[in-house]
């Protein structure tokens, strides 16, 4: 039945947008990569009930992540596989420049149930160095949905303006301005009402600042961890 709701669904678009419909059939990308994917999963699936045969029932039974992860959404940083957890203990939030807007729904909405709801105990923030979102803040301003997003980083960048002036060259200011950026988003969650609340009601919850270097795949503790309930 929804396979054959979800192909109403496509003819739908298909009728309205026929161009996309087209180029999604046409295209050798879309034939022969996709597919693939759905071996992995199954072989995937298959793993994990070997190695563990209540492995999914156990996982639909309860979710209690202790962390909260927001990182950037690079590719290049799966937040689960570098920190070696396996699903189900980390609950993630990420976007271009592991940026915390107090303006952005998705993100509150995130920390709210891992706070509220989960009760989760850390929130690391983890930037990472080399990070294509903190070098646009470098570059000119466009016109783009990016220009928006970034428009935090700009603001962070300009606030460090003599900082990054001293240093060395344009390289040495991005990978510093990618420190500052976490040490800034961490300051903004500190002051959420969420956050806030939960401190107040004497709920343990911690907040860090962590690194990750793309060159070597090691991460870095910023040193900026707040607890308001364990002060030193
Ligand atoms: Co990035």
């Amino acid at each position: 039945m929804s396979g054959f709701l979800n192909r109403l669904i496509l003819r739908t678009v298909s009728w309205f947008f026929p161009h996309l419909s087209l180029r999604l059939k046409a295209s050798p990308f879309f034939m022969r990569y996709l597919p693939q994917l759905f071996l992995n999963n199954r072989a995937w699936a298959s793993q994990q009930t070997c190695q563990d045969p209540e492995f999914f029932e156990r996982l639909c039974a309860i979710q209690k992540p202790e962390l909260l992860w927001i990182g950037c959404a690079d590719s290049r940083v799966p937040a689960n596989e570098i920190v070696g957890l396996p699903s189900g203990e980390l609950f993630v939030h990420r976007n271009v420049g592991n940026i915390v807007r107090r303006d952005d729904q998705n993100c509150l909405s995130v920390l709210q149930y891992a706070v509220d709801i989960l009760q989760t105990t850390h929130i690391i923030v983890c930037g990472h160095y080399h990070c294509g979102g903190i070098q646009a803040a470098f570059g000119p301003c466009t016109q783009d949905p990016l220009e928006g997003w970034i428009a935090t980083i700009r603001a962070i960048r300009q606030t460090h303006a003599d900082e990054l002036a001293a240093l060395v060259d344009d390289d040495a200011r991005w990978q510093r301005l990618c420190e500052l950026n976490v040490l800034a988003q961490v300051g903004v969650l500190s002051t959420l009402p969420t956050v806030v609340r939960a401190w107040e009601r004497g709920q343990p919850l911690a907040i860090h600042g962590w690194i990750y270097d793309l060159r070597n795949g090691l991460l870095r503790d910023l040193e900026v961890s707040i607890n308001a309930n364990q002060p030193g």
